[in-house]
This record gives C-alpha cells, structure tokens and sequence, in this order.
C-alpha cells in the first residue's frame, strides 16, 4: 500500500535522436463481438431513430469518429470459437438462429461479415477478424478467407459478389483463432495443438508463393494467439510452443489484459498500466529467444488486441437470462480512476510503439465500451472515451524514449510503480505531445521534463481528466460530467525544459509546438 510520500520533482529527459519507433496508427483499434449489446443495439439498431436504411446507428458512428478509432476486431471474442460464418451472409431472412455458447444468448445473424465489412467502409476503419479455430478447423477457415478475400471465378467469392460484393474485400488482418489457452475456451487446445493448427490454417488460407501473381492485394498478417492473460498457469511456455509451431506464418502474437479495482485498491488498480508494461517486455523476450533459436530474420510484433477496465459488471452480469438476444452483457459504467487506467495503459503502448503494433480497446459500443447507448435511445460517450480519443488524435508520430527520475510506490502485486508516467510523442508536423499520468491520489507532483534537441518550444494546449471525485460517471441524464479539462501553469522555460505541476490523480496531454 502506497503511503504518499511528500513529492519530490519528477525529472525526464528526451531527444528527437532517441526514438522509440514510429506509432502505428493501428495501435487505435477496438473490438466490435457479438456479445451483448455490442452490436444489436449498439453499431446496428434497424428502426432507431439514428438508424440509417441499412440499420447501422448515425449517433455511434460519429462518436467512433471522434474516439479516433482506426480499426474494428470481429466477431469476437469468445463468440467466434462457435461461430459458422456462412450462418451470417446471405439473405437475411434465410440466416439461422443459433445458440451463442460462449455468452449463453441467442444469435440473430442479422448482422454478419458483410455488414460488419460495409459498416467498417462507412466508418473508415479497417477490419481484423478472426476465424473460429475452436469448434471449427482448416477447412472452414480457408473458406471464410476464400468468401472474403478471393477475388472471384470460385464458389465462395461468387457468393459474394451475388450478396451484393463483387470486388474482394480485401482483409489484411486476420487472428487465428481467439484464447486458445483459455479452459473456458470452445475448443480448447494445448499449445502444440494450436500452434501446429494455426500454422496449417495460416496455409491453408494464403499461399504467397502462389497467389501472390494472381492478386493486386497486400498479402494478409495473420495474429497468432498469445495467453488470454498473464496470469495463466501456462503463460510464458504457451507463447514459446505456439511460436514454434507457427514462426514463419506470423506477424503478431496477441495480448489481452483487463484491469480489475480488487478490494477498492486504487493505488494498485492505478498500477495496472505499470504491470502490462512487464507483461509487454516479457512476451517481446519470448518472441525474440523463438527467432534466435530459428536464426530467423523476421521479427514477431505484439498485437494487444484485448485490453481495458472490466469488472463493474461481473456481478450484475451473473443475473443476466439465459438464451436471450442481445443481453445486456458487461456493461461496465466507468468512473474517473477507469479513465486514468485506461489513459495509463495508453502511455505504456506509447512507449513500446517499437512492438506492439496493433491494439484493440475492447470493446466498442456497451459491452465494456467508451461508448454507450440506450435500446431506442441515445449515446454517450463513457469516462474512458477522452483518454483515448486525445491519445489516438495526439499519439501519433514517433514515440521518443523517456529517460525518468522520480518516486516510486510499491502495492501487493507490482513493486517499484512510479507515481508519474510519461510518454512523449514528435508529431510529424513538428510537434510534441507530452502524455502523463498522476498516480499520487494525494499531492499535486511536480514535473520537469527537458526537451533535448526538440526544438524551440512552447505550451500550446494542456488538457488534463481531473476530478475530486474519483467515483464520478457519465450517465444518459449526465453524459458530460467527466470531460477532459483545459489547464494553465505549463511553461516551457528557454524554449527546452517544460515545467507543469500534474494534479492528483489526473491524466494530461501537453502540446508543446
Ligand atoms: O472482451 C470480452 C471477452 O474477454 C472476449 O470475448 C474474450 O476473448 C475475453 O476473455
């Protein structure tokens, strides 16, 4: 337990020479499952009165505009290790009514891959999805693949183009599988099981040699399953075999962490953003012993493709009727200490942009999401939805190193947490982003950051999530209470050395320009 020592300065040094690497602008994904009220209800309410003709909701739309998110995981999640794909295209009228083993609710298949494809042009993101490798196996996942992406002459493209999509959509991104190593997982498999699975299916769906002539697309990145979470009996060996198995088929191995306030702990809750940088350094370390015992030139980047706040819900979620549609799932209402978790867990991708390439906030819409809304009613935006938006608008550029000085605090889990984070971002127009969180719930800390050879700089805007109460929400009747707020006293002194006093449990986001 913390006990919040007077503060002391907390001091940074950075240099336009000392990157970390440019920031994928993917790294702003999120996840759209079909999980509750994620997508009925959410993304797709034919007959809202926000509704386009195709159903899809004019109000989430643009509050996904300005959430700056860049690409959309789908159909899941647990979902999709059950999931028939050809369950979801066609006709509407024609698509069957399944059970949803993973969530224990009834699917429509009124939404399927073609919508999702179609919503995601509309949105301007671009789509991940993941094939079942759970109850289903090669075959199925060459042919979701073949419906997709093949350009055409073949039964499954032209079933396309007669629902209505002659061209390929050309998927770059597609994850084997999801959870793999989870017990709770449909088709649940050891690591060598999956691990040769993926390779095969990996295959099965793309072979460069001979497509490659064929097709004007970019060939595709498979991501590969990592642990569903570092605290998993077989994490570590699981990434190793996996990688074994699959090495020269994959771009990615995947992450998901979701952060939990156990016994109203904030100091640790706080710290979760700290440990998910160990558990990023960790699986780089697998990644790269798998590519120096196969003298492989390939390099294996991180897909953190699951990662948020969840735990408000739990209770309430075991409540929820079985074999209903779109239940009201994981829908987390999220406080001011989410915010600063979720704004954390942001600097820390920041500051590894040389690894993890890709991130997927899960979710989107109600289950455990930036945004949410009422069946037949409106949207709003939750808490977490401003960390992230500054950091998808601000982030991007190349990730500088920080070299920091400054307290530490240590809490049950993780010792040694600084009480400030800070990433700092070069904006390709030639500004800088400084991103900080405050862990220190009690005293305003001090910081002084120098800027190198950055340039002649100055304060341009400092917007910061502060709030004397760290319980406070957004709410339908209250949807603004929690925004992010503009701030003075950020100076820059002799155009190279920023000095601000960070508040108490806040997030900010410093431009300097
Ligand atoms: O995002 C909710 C669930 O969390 C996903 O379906 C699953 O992959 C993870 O366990």
């Amino acid at each position: 337990m913390s006990t919040h020592p007077e503060p002391t300065t907390t001091t940074a040094v950075v240099d336009r020479h000392f990157a970390v690497g440019p920031v994928d602008p993917r790294l702003f994904g999120s996840f759209a499952e079909h999980l509750g009220r994620c997508i009925y209800g959410g993304l797709y309410e034919p007959g809202h009165p926000a509704a386009d003709a195709k159903g899809y909701r004019q109000d989430v739309l643009e509050f996904i505009r300005e959430l700056g998110v860049t690409m959309v995981r789908y159909p899941g999640g647990n979902f999709v290790s059950g999931y028939r794909w050809e369950d979801g295209v066609g006709p509407v009228q024609k698509r069957p009514r399944r059970r949803d083993l993973a969530w224990v609710s009834t699917e429509t298949n009124h939404f399927g891959t073609d919508e999702f494809l179609d919503w995601c042009g509309i949105a301007n993101v671009e789509p991940m999805l993941a094939v079942n490798l759970g109850t289903r196996g090669i075959e199925q996942a060459a042919d979701f693949y073949e419906y997709v992406n093949h350009p055409g002459g073949t039964e499954l493209s032209d079933r396309r183009a007669a629902n209505g999509h002659p061209a390929s959509y050309g998927v770059k991104l597609w994850c084997l599988g999801n959870e793999m190593d989870g017990p709770w997982q449909l088709g649940h498999k050891t690591a060598v099981e999956y691990g040769r699975l993926a390779n095969e299916a990996a295959k099965a769906m793309f072979l460069p040699d001979r497509n490659d002539f064929r097709t004007p697309l970019v060939p595709p990145e498979f991501i590969v399953c990592g642990s569903s979470g570092q605290s998993m009996p077989t994490f570590g060996t699981w990434e190793r075999e996996v990688l074994e198995h699959c090495y020269d088929k994959v771009s990615y191995l995947s992450l998901h962490s979701y952060a939990n306030c156990r016994d109203g702990d904030v100091p640790a809750f706080l710290a979760h953003s700290h440990h998910m940088g160990a558990f990023i350094d960790g699986v780089v370390a697998i990644c790269d012993g798998v590519k120096a015992t196969k003298r492989s030139a390939r390099t294996i980047h991180l897909s953190f493709d699951e990662w948020n706040v969840w735990y408000h819900s739990t209770s309430s979620d075991r409540n929820c009727d079985p074999w209903t549609e779109a239940p009201p799932l994981l829908e987390d209402v999220y406080n001011v200490a989410d915010a600063l978790v979720v704004g954390g867990c942001l600097i820390t991708f920041l500051n590894r942009a040389d690894r993890v390439k890709l991130g997927c906030l899960a979710q989107l819409v109600n289950v455990i999401g930036p945004i949410m809304t009422r069946t037949g009613g409106p949207a709003w935006r939750q808490t977490i939805f401003h960390p992230f938006a500054l950091a998808s608008r601000f982030g991007r550029g190349t990730a500088l190193q920080v070299v920091q000085q400054g307290q530490t605090y240590d809490c049950a889990q993780v010792k040694g947490v600084p009480y400030v984070d800070l990433a700092v971002i070069a904006q390709d127009e030639g500004g800088v982003v400084v991103f900080a969180l405050n862990r220190d719930l009690v005293h305003p800390r001090p910081l002084q950051l120098d800027l190198g050879s950055l340039g002649n700089l100055a304060v341009v805007e400092w917007l910061a999530i502060h709030e004397g109460d760290l319980g406070l929400t957004n709410t339908e009747a209250q949807p603004d209470r929690v925004v992010p707020r503009s701030r003075g006293g950020a100076v820059v002194e002799d155009g190279r050395r920023l000095r601000a006093e960070l508040p108490p449990a806040s997030w900010s986001v410093i431009r300097l320009g």
